[in-house]
């Protein structure tokens, strides 16, 4: 491997959510912060290098956005799920969380109904809820190891919303949705006219045997009737650079959010964004390609070393993205005592399958976007704390 993934790089004092606010997270700085989903790895030198050529120059004043940013989207996306976007379909948000907060703003009205697919990634509750929408749920349905959606349930529940937040691939579930299923939803969307925001964050990095399709990219009913937010965040671990960007094939959608957004100059981006994402889209895909390997043996040792040792703990393979989904029902604990066998005995900090609903009741996802000595680490205390239970 060209680049060493294995390097433990200090994280702690800058600034940084997973590590510096383990004591506001889990009561104590003394676990091992195994969260929030960034990596521990560093980013592509390709973004390091145009980052420092902007640093360097040492003027920092009003910019627009990188002319090369909208290309190396195209590029990108017709190269990886050959799918053809047009220019003017792109657009700049600071984030996929602020975007959905926007289109949920654009698109709907107080009261209304805002689909959701539990367990799901929280702020799909937070942020409807804080806009006073309505979350109604259609949980996901656990069958051999995959989360499935039970679409008789989906399509009476869908009459009563005007969008539906679809997390592609999921998190927490790392499914890679087929398909079958995209044209599923999209022609039951489009019959009771519903909106689907399509969060395609997860989506390039898929792991051994799973192709990620685009939902626009399937056809007319998905295209004409949906928001697909896209970023190099999560792929290239560049997620305090704020960057994220939606691609919206339809005209009056288009022209309504990007009306939206122009008011509050919400299409702003910062100087570094979007230099550094055009980097890693044009020559960052070798390092993407590696730092998969190394998750996915990561995953390996991980289901190995979970069956040779904590039987009891199982794990949701993830078919992409380095989160897993870690089944502790046998352990047949309470979700407070489940939170405490990990932060208080195992002193492993990791998310509470309950803060994405009610159905992720019995389990926590565990990043493992890290070294591998990191990751046996987290291990060897969970089996430490699994041995004394
Ligand atoms: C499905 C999903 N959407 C959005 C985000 C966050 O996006 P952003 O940091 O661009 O707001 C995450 C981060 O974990 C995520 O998993």
């Amino acid at each position: 491997m060209k680049y060493n993934f294995d390097e433990i790089i200090e994280r702690q004092g800058t600034d940084c959510l997973k590590y510096d606010k383990r004591e506001e997270f889990f009561g104590t700085n003394d676990i091992l912060p195994m969260w929030i989903a960034d990596m521990d790895f560093r980013a592509p030198e390709c973004v390091y290098k145009s980052l420092h050529q902007r640093v360097e120059h040492g003027i920092y004043g009003y910019t627009f956005i990188s002319p090369a940013w909208k290309p190396a989207i195209i590029d990108w996306n017709k190269r990886r799920y050959g799918w053809d976007i047009k220019e003017e379909e792109i657009g700049f948000v600071a984030g996929i969380v602020p975007a959905i907060s926007f289109i949920i703003q654009c698109f709907s009205n107080e009261g209304d109904g805002i689909l959701i697919q539990p367990p799901v990634y929280h702020p799909y509750f937070h942020v409807p809820e804080g806009l006073n929408r309505r979350v109604v749920t259609n949980p996901l349905q656990l069958q051999q190891g995959e989360y499935k959606i039970d679409f008789e349930d989906f399509e009476n529940k869908i009459k009563e919303c005007r969008i539906f937040l679809f997390c592609h691939p999921h998190n927490p579930g790392g499914q890679v949705w087929e398909e079958d299923t995209l044209r599923r939803i999209a022609d039951i969307c489009h019959k009771h006219n519903v909106l689907v925001v399509s969060d395609e964050i997860h989506c390039d990095m898929t792991l051994k045997g799973y192709k990620h399709i685009p939902f626009a990219s399937i056809g007319e009913n998905a295209a004409q009737n949906s928001i697909t937010l896209m970023a190099a965040s999560k792929t290239f671990n560049i997620a305090g650079l704020k960057s994220s960007y939606h691609i919206i094939p339809n005209e009056n959608i288009r022209q309504s959010y990007n009306d939206y957004l122009s008011k509050g100059e919400l299409n702003f981006a910062s100087l570094f964004a979007t230099e550094a994402v055009a980097a890693a889209y044009n020559q960052g895909e070798e390092w993407l390609q590696q730092m998969l390997e190394y998750v996915e043996d990561n995953i390996d040792f991980m289901q190995n070393y979970l069956k040779e040792n904590t039987p009891r703990l199982t794990m949701i393979r993830p078919q992409a993205s380095y989160l897993v989904f870690i089944d502790a029902r046998a352990l047949n604990l309470t979700q407070k005592q489940l939170i405490d066998f990990f932060v208080k005995e195992a002193k492993v900090g990791l998310n509470d399958g309950e803060s994405f609903g009610k159905e992720g009741s019995g389990f926590m996802r565990m990043n493992v976007g890290c070294p591998r000595a990191t990751l046996k680490e987290a291990l060897d205390r969970i089996k430490r704390a699994y041995d004394k239970l």
